[in-house]
Parts: structure tokens; sequence; C-alpha cells
């Protein structure tokens, strides 16, 4: 990460030397003297945090919070407004317009450290957090660049998946972690040659057998990795073409058998296949993939998954409807 300064911004040099001192064996920064400097700098050096006065003679620090939140350039920017005001309905203008915390003047050398230290460590978990959703998709798009898509359904089918997870009583946490692990499922398609891949009709018995192979392509690529995320998505990868009756690939597993995370993941597949267009078919009614899945509950599919899908239908269709629009705006 490239290494971005606190900018510090105060019409007072005696209160910018007080925090130079307080902080400048730490980080590195940079200062304002007024409103306009702050937004001139702010341009010039792209701070990862702003230390902000409020009462200033040109522009309010309200001021230039709210116009920094306004661009979507500045608006992630974290701002800590230090202020001598400390009435209550200045804190909430100051969370209003964009502040993330408030330290009073004078200005407290402990407090000022472990705020900036706290403030920063979230910057970081957050662009860290940006990385890792970055790479989730980058693998989910490899996985299904071959066949002309946009990215946005593997987070659609994702977003199932993790609804149908919390149905099913999987704790919050590992709900998420399955909706991270979801897009990654179809990784192994990208050693899948396009021929196959992209083919407009049906496939043959060679080309099925080339095709079965994606989940250990998948399952191969993905449990490099020792993170949870990356070995729960390698299970899925797996296993999302098991059957419950034991006819699925690659090992023919039935039943409980079958990791659970990957029972999840089937229906969330199927029904957004079904429900979309793919090279080989035209998107279906809702209604009619409803069908199929309730004709494939106890032999394709877990008949609990099943049930619990249709139970929370309300809620996957807004997610549906959701995910189709991010869609046609991409
Ligand atoms: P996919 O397109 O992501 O489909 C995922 C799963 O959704 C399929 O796994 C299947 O269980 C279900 N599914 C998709 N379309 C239909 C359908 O029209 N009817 C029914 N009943 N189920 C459907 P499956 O069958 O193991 O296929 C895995 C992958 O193989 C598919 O992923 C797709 O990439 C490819 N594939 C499957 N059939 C064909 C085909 O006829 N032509 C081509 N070119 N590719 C195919
Ligand atoms: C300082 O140098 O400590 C204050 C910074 C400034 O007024 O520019
Ligand atoms: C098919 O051959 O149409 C599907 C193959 C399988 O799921 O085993
Ligand atoms: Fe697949």
């Amino acid at each position: 990460m490239p290494h971005r300064p606190i900018l510090c911004v105060d019409d007072e040099p005696n209160n910018l030397a007080l925090i130079r001192q307080i902080l400048q064996d730490d980080y590195r920064l940079v200062f304002a003297r007024s409103g306009t400097e702050a937004l001139q700098a702010v341009a010039k050096h792209d701070p990862a945090l702003i230390l902000l006065d409020v009462e200033m003679p040109d522009i309010d620090g309200y001021t230039v919070a709210s116009t920094l939140k306004d661009q979507p350039e500045t608006e992630h920017i974290p701002i800590i407004f230090v202020t001598s005001l400390d009435q209550e309905v200045d804190e909430r203008t100051g969370f209003a317009s964009g502040g993330v915390d408030y330290i009073a003047k004078p200005v407290s050398p402990y407090i000022l450290r472990a705020r900036v230290s706290t403030h920063l460590s979230l910057v970081r978990a957050s662009a860290l957090n940006r990385s890792y959703r970055d790479a989730i998709q980058m693998l989910g798009m490899a996985g299904h660049y071959n066949d002309s898509d946009t990215g946005t359904h593997i987070w659609r089918m994702a977003a199932y998946a993790r609804a149908l997870a919390e149905a099913v009583g999987w704790e919050r946490e590992r709900a998420e972690l399955l909706e991270q692990a979801a897009p990654m499922h179809d990784t192994g398609k990208i050693g899948i040659p396009d021929a196959v891949l992209k083919k407009p009709g049906k496939l043959d018995e060679g080309e099925w057998k080339i095709m079965k192979t994606h989940p250990r392509i998948g399952y191969e690529i993905l449990s490099k990795s020792q993170a949870p995320l990356f070995q729960l998505a390698a299970e899925v990868s797996l296993y999302h073409h098991e059957r419950w009756d034991g006819s699925g690939y690659p090992a023919g597993l039935a039943g409980e058998d079958i990791p659970e995370s990957a029972r999840i993941v089937a229906v969330a597949d199927v029904f957004d296949a079904l429900t979309t267009k793919r090279p080989y078919k035209e998107p279906w009614p809702v209604e009619r993939a409803l069908e199929t899945l309730r004709t494939s509950a106890g032999s394709h599919l877990d008949a609990r998954m099943v049930e619990a899908f249709e139970r929370i239908l309300p809620r996957i269709l807004a997610l549906k409807q959701h995910w189709d629009q991010q869609e046609s705006r991409t």
C-alpha cells in the first residue's frame, strides 16, 4: 500500500505544532491552515486520515467534510474533528457531515495517538477487504470469463447461497464466509477449452468428460491457500456437482456425505443457471426454475435445501432483482 500521510488542519499554528509533536515520530504528516488549503492538500496528497479543526475563518470544518464526502475520490477518507466546541449538537453536526470521530481541545497526546491508530487500522482493514473482494471476483470471473459474463452473476448466486445457509441455521459469520466462497465455485472452468465451454448446443460424451474436470481443477487451485475462506471455496468447488442420489461428479458422493456447503451452493447455482442466460440456453421464468428445483429435490438436490429455498423465496427474489439491476447497469 502506498504510504499516505495524515493531513492536519487548523488555522492556529500552535495547535498544528502540538499535533506535529505528538504524531511526527510515527506518521508522515502534511499540514493545512484553512479550509481552502485543506481541500487543496487533499487533492495533492491523498491523505489516509484527516484531523480537522471545526472553527476556521474561511470554510469551516463541517463544510470541508461535507465537500469531501460528496466526491467519490475523497468520500472514503476518514475525518476526525479536533475542536474546542463540545456541545452535543456540534457532535451531531460533525457525525452527520461525515466525521468518524471527535477529539476535544486541548488535545491529549494519549487520546490523539489512540484514535489515529484505531482509524488507520480500520482504513487498512477495509483496503484489505477490498482486495479480498477483488481477488474473489477475479477468480469467479476466471471461471465464467468464457461464457461472456459481467461478473455480477457470481455475487447474485453468492447472495442466494448466504440467504439459504442462514435459512438452514448457519451462524451469520459462517454464512457470510460461504457468500464469499461461493463465487469461486466454478474457478476450475478456467481449465476448460472454449470449444466446450462456449458450445451453443449439447455437449457430446467427450466434451462432458472434459467439463466434469472443472470441480477438481478449481479445488487444486483454491486449496493452495490455508485461509479458511479459500479452504471453504475449495470444498465447494470440488463438491458442487455432487448429487443427493449419488449420480453426480466427480466423486459420486450421496446424501450427507456431500458437504453441506456444497449442497447449499448446488441449489443456488442451479437456480441461477436456470434463471439466467447461458451459451447453451435462454433464461427460464422463475416459476419454471422452481418446478425444476422441486423435481430435483431428493434426486439431484437435497430436499431440505430446496424446501428452505422456497420458504425464503421472497428474499431470494429481492436479491435477484437487486443483482439483475446491477447487471443491467454494467
Ligand atoms: P452452468 O451453466 O453454470 O450450470 C450449472 C448447473 O445448473 C448444471 O450443472 C445443472 O445442474 C444446472 N442446469 C443448467 N442448465 C440446466 C437446464 O437447462 N436444465 C437443468 N435441469 N439443469 C440445468 P451441470 O449439468 O453439471 O453442468 C455443469 C456445467 O457444464 C454448466 O454450468 C455449463 O457450463 C456446462 N454445460 C452443461 N450443459 C451444457 C450444454 O448443454 N452445453 C454447453 N455448452 N455447456 C453445458
Ligand atoms: C508546525 O510546523 O508544527 C505547524 C505546521 C504549520 O503551521 O504549517
Ligand atoms: C449430463 O450428462 O447431462 C449431466 C452429467 C451428470 O450430471 O452426471
Ligand atoms: Fe460448476
